[in-house]
């Protein structure tokens, strides 16, 4: 199902950012579109992302770029 028809990605996007080590929502974006354009989509988003803490709660590290460095800060602050 898409979740952001403003930059097209699907829900499956956003879980293999989740998987792929993105923690928060900024880092989702940045892995997928960089920012939110209309930010209708940022109300699921934030919900995918608290699901997916709330099921794994060990850390992570994004490999994926553009977003890893980002993520690495992010684990290292
Ligand atoms: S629907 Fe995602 S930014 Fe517009």
């Amino acid at each position: 199902m898409y979740v952001c028809l403003c930059h097209g990605f699907t829900d499956g996007d956003v879980r293999k950012a989740l998987d792929g080590g993105c923690r928060s929502v900024a880092a989702v974006y940045r892995h997928l579109a960089d920012r939110p354009q209309c930010g209708k989509c940022v109300p699921d988003v934030r919900g995918m992302v608290n699901e997916h803490r709330a099921g794994n709660a060990g850390g992570g590290v994004c490999h994926a770029l553009p977003c890893g460095a980002a993520a690495q800060a992010e684990t290292a602050a």
